[in-house]
């Protein structure tokens, strides 16, 4: 999961110098001809920031996104529903670690990042900060937390960085087993008995609105957009991305007999497009500032992780330690 349009407020144009102007120009007439760059090419400082914070967020969305999941590996109704959801709980955990390597390809340390998101500096998505209450709403997150994932990240493996594009087309792929796990878990609950369609159904109402959330603010506020479309880090806009969502999931959800919980929601003959209603933006700007029903638990939770793991760290580097002099004394002997 989930970069989330969480638009950068800094990445904004510095006056530049004549040579920064040319180079400028040059990196522009690469990226417009669809050539990727990579970390030691000349890249506008803006760039190298704007892309630093999206990649760190995304990272850190997935890291986070393992919380609300990993709640319920203990609880899953058959061993067969627990291998599948301890699969994808550790593509996260993978989809995290692949996405702080292409960061740190940008000249930022792991550490740091790491740092922004347990000090509370650093966003994630907002969608993790709401709980899974019951089983039903692990079928709903692969299905429409993942799906609005699958929608976010597909045009990001055309990013115009390398690392960041080719690290996408492996989590797109994984991303998409992890859509079809939720989604059957859905088709299993709905076929179900009239109480586990209630779940299903109750699942649905409570994710929906948020997922639509996921896609960011409306293009009208949307921050800095037109950089990160000029720069092809962003190929679709946060409204195009969203109305495809709706487009392809109110179909799943009639087919699955749910109805999402929005009474505007109508098949527009004329464009051929779903449209729905108002989204409550008060509540996103609110999940975002810290205030969603889970945001204290899951930083909480975070920072015990961080801190239960020092001594594998501390182990760790006092293993490289040992290999780095055992191999500087071996090559004093052998001089
Ligand atoms: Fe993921
Ligand atoms: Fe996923």
């Amino acid at each position: 999961m989930y970069t989330q349009a969480l638009n950068a407020r800094d990445a904004v144009a510095q006056p530049l110098s004549a040579e920064e102007t040319a180079k400028s120009a040059a990196f522009q007439a690469r990226v417009d001809d669809e050539q990727r760059i990579e970390p030691n090419d000349w890249m506008p400082e803006a760039y190298r920031r704007t892309l630093v914070r999206q990649i760190s967020q995304h990272a850190h969305s997935e890291i986070v996104g393992m919380l609300p999941e990993g709640n319920w590996i203990t609880r899953a109704p058959s061993l067969k529903r627990k291998a599948a959801l301890l699969a994808k709980v550790q593509d996260e955990g993978g989809h995290g670690l692949y996405l702080y390597a292409a960061a740190e390809t940008l000249g930022v340390s792991r550490e740091e990042v790491v740092d922004q998101l347990l000090s509370g500096k650093a966003k994630y998505s907002s969608i993790f900060n709401y709980p899974t209450l019951t089983w039903a709403d692990i079928g709903a997150i692969g299905w429409l937390v993942d799906g609005a994932a699958i929608m976010n990240q597909i045009p990001l493996c055309r990013c115009s960085y390398g690392p960041y594009a080719r690290a996408m087309i492996r989590i797109c792929k994984e991303e998409s087993f992890h859509q079809r796990q939720g989604y059957e878990i859905m088709l299993t609950l709905s076929a179900g008995t009239a109480e586990q369609k209630a779940l299903a159904q109750d699942a649905l109402n409570r994710w929906w609105w948020p997922c639509l959330m996921m896609f960011g603010p409306p293009d009208g506020e949307s921050q800095h957009s037109d950089a990160s479309t000029r720069w092809k880090i962003k190929r679709f806009s946060n409204d195009q991305l969203r109305q495809k969502f709706v487009d392809a999931t109110v179909p799943q959800a009639h087919f699955l007999g749910l109805t999402p919980p929005d009474p505007e929601l109508a098949f527009d003959e004329a464009s051929g497009h779903w449209r729905f209603g108002e989204i409550d933006w008060e509540e996103f700007r609110q999940v975002l500032a810290g205030n969603g029903p889970c945001n204290r638990d899951r930083l909480r939770v975070r920072r015990k992780a961080h801190a239960d793991g020092a001594w594998v760290r501390e182990a760790a580097l006092a293993f490289a330690e040992k290999r780095r002099a055992r191999k500087a004394d071996a090559e004093k002997q052998a001089a």
